[in-house]
């Protein structure tokens, strides 16, 4: 993959954050089938599953079975979300090439989603930091950074105090993550011009959903100062079961369509990503919020009806 330093770089994240609220089981081997599709379109990282409670995330319990069976392109990372140390081991058991850890900004969020309190969650990084940095990847989420829905605001000097924690634990690679969609361009330049002044461009991901239809717009903003890493979901799937009212992803088609029309590169091959998205219906047994799979691209043209030949 050919990158120059303006290529938006786009980390597909439906195997995990898309399939952790479908209310129907997708099989093992769709899953399967799944990744190995989407290794073929130019990403950077693929989310393939998580290692959390099956009774927290049923629909991911069989993250071991599908880490262990997908083809992988030698390009590409291949991630798996982390909740504690003993989902850093199953982890590791599947060969996944990078864990990324999770704790909310919000300590209601923690303890909804976690069960625990962001000071329990670090103690658990601390634990996986010590025994794996050397063996494998690490990423440090920091969750409902942008808003939550229990809690509301969020003090930027929380997010920048936990950025720090997971600096200082070796985690050098962090994402920020706007949870169900409550960030806007102005809150989302303010944070991010704040968050690289402690790590590179390089380091950083946003992470955004379109529940309140500013993903995109999110999306350009942290683009515009600076920002290059960003993930998204095919079909605009997923959310956070323990978010009220959690919606999906920005959409991997939209947000690669998005930067052809106004010319940020992209790794991405949009024809194959719009013809998988388009097969999501029938394996979710529901329509997905994708744009582009609907519409097409803005080359798609269509034949002009007969009656405009008898009007000229
Ligand atoms: N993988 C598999 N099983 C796990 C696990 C993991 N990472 N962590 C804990 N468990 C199991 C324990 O072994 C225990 O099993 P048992 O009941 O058979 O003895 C059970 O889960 C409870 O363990 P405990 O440590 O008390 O966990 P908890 O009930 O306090 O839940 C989490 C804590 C973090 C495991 C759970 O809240 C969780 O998985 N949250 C993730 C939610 C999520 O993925 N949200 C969306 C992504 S942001
Ligand atoms: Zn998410």
């Amino acid at each position: 993959m050919t990158t120059s330093p303006d290529t938006l770089i786009v980390q597909e994240v439906a195997p995990r954050d898309g399939l952790q609220i479908e209310p129907t089981w997708v099989p093992t081997t769709e899953k399967i089938k799944l990744i190995n599709a989407l290794s073929h379109m130019g990403f950077s990282r693929i989310e393939a599953g998580s290692f959390v409670s099956p009774k927290a995330i049923p629909a991911l319990r069989d993250g071991d079975e599908v880490f262990k069976a997908i083809t992988r392109h030698p390009d590409i990372i291949y991630v798996a979300l982390i909740p504690n140390l003993k989902g850093a081991l199953r982890a590791l058991d599947a060969q996944a090439d990078e864990l990324n850890l999770v704790l909310s900004a919000s300590q209601t969020h923690n303890l909804a989603n976690m069960r625990m309190t962001k000071d329990k969650s670090f103690l658990g990084f601390a634990e996986i930091s010590t025994q794996m940095k050397e063996l494998v990847k690490l990423n440090g989420t920091v969750a409902t950074t942008f808003g939550c829905p229990f809690e509301g605001k969020i003090d930027p000097n929380e997010v920048m105090r936990l950025v720090e924690n997971y600096l200082a634990l070796g985690i050098q690679n962090i994402t920020l993550a706007d949870t169900t969609g409550m960030a806007n361009p102005v809150q989302v330049k303010n944070i991010v011009r704040q968050v690289l002044t402690l790590i590179t461009p390089e380091q950083l991901t946003l992470h955004f959903h379109n529940t309140r239809g500013l993903g995109l717009c999110n999306v350009l903003a942290a683009y515009e100062i600076g920002a290059r890493r960003f993930d998204s979901a095919i079909g605009g799937l997923g959310g956070c079961p323990f978010a009220p009212g959690a919606s999906g992803n920005i959409c991997t088609e939209d947000l690669v369509n998005m930067c052809q029309e106004i010319g940020i590169p992209t790794t991405i091959d949009l024809e194959q990503v719009i013809q998988l998205s388009r097969k999501l219906p029938a394996l979710l047994g529901h329509d997905t919020p994708s744009q582009l799979a609907k519409a097409g691209p803005n080359h798609h043209l269509h034949s002009p009806p007969d009656y405009i030949k008898t009007l000229v």
